[in-house]
């Protein structure tokens, strides 16, 4: 692994969280795939094209990068070990991809080696997002583009809020891998750090899609209670208080449930910027 400034993201994401991602895959990519189209457009990858895929975790959107960059070649970075490993075992096989263990904060990309830059929610974490974000365009060719998909504000009228009402009064801190995740929700503050970072023409625009959190309510409240933001504020409570908890979100999320799977609104920034 190369150099590391952000230790405590490091450890989160090789311990326990980052272990969560590594062995439910599926679960989380049903929840986040739905917006993988938005990002993809934004992003207009060639066929030709060098491809950086940040805080790429288990490796879905380097896979669908390089099924678009097939002459060339997508790059997938990631702090956490699990993550890659399992990143690299489903993309066995596939030629135009490579996996790195690093902290895109301080990496050495290779200077102007990127056509494009893209993230699904692997770049709010940094310590320093200016220094960070400034990084990732040093690595990317004059004219390159950056296309991420990072997370909004809660919204307390939303449909996950409203469903998982039960939680609310547990969640008081973030969990160790969430610390920085809301590190961009204003999107002035976006346009702050890309701009000083020396990007241009960046736009912030908020993408809606479809979350498929489970096959049905009681899958879906299963898999919300394991998630590590949520797992972390419920541990020390006792057995029967967690059942109820769950209970409650299972119902609170049975009106989503479709043939399809339980699928619930969301939104995230969808943000494009060009060194
Ligand atoms: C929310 S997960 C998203 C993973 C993946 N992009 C996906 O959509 O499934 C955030 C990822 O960013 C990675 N990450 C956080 N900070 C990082 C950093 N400084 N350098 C590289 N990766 C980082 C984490 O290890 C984690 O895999």
């Amino acid at each position: 692994m190369g150099p590391v400034v952000n230790i405590q993201q490091s450890e989160a994401w090789n311990g326990w969280e980052g272990r969560l991602w590594a062995e439910n895959p599926d679960r989380y990519n049903g929840m986040l795939d739905d917006f993988n189209a938005a990002l993809f457009t934004a992003a207009e990858i060639d066929e030709g094209h060098q491809v950086l895929d940040v805080g790429c975790g288990t490796g879905r959107t380097t896979r669908l990068a390089a099924e678009l960059a097939t002459r060339g070649r997508v790059a997938g970075i990631d702090l956490s070990a699990p993550m890659l490993a399992r990143a690299r075992a489903d993309a066995a096989g596939i030629p135009n991809i490579e996996f790195v263990q690093g902290d895109a904060q301080v990496h050495p990309f290779p200077e102007a080696g990127f056509d494009r830059a893209i993230s699904r929610g692997g770049v709010m974490f940094f310590a320093d997002l200016v220094a960070g974000f400034a990084n990732i365009r040093r690595g990317l060719r004059p004219g390159g583009r950056l296309a991420f998909i990072g997370p909004t504000a809660p919204n307390p009228d939303g449909d996950y809020t409203r469903a998982t009402a039960a939680l609310a009064e547990f969640m008081s801190g973030p969990s160790p891998a969430a610390r920085g995740m809301m590190s961009m929700v204003d999107p002035a503050r976006i346009d702050e750090v890309l701009t000083e970072a020396g990007f241009r023409d960046i736009t912030v625009n908020r993408v809606e899609a479809i979350e498929v959190l489970g096959e049905d309510a009681a899958a879906a409240a299963e898999f919300i209670c394991s998630l590590g933001p949520v797992q972390f504020n419920l541990q020390g409570l006792d057995k029967s208080t967690v059942d109820k908890i769950r209970d409650e979100v299972r119902a609170g999320l049975r009106r989503y449930e479709t043939p399809q799977g339980v699928q619930v609104p969301g939104t995230v920034w969808l943000v494009r910027a060009t060194n």
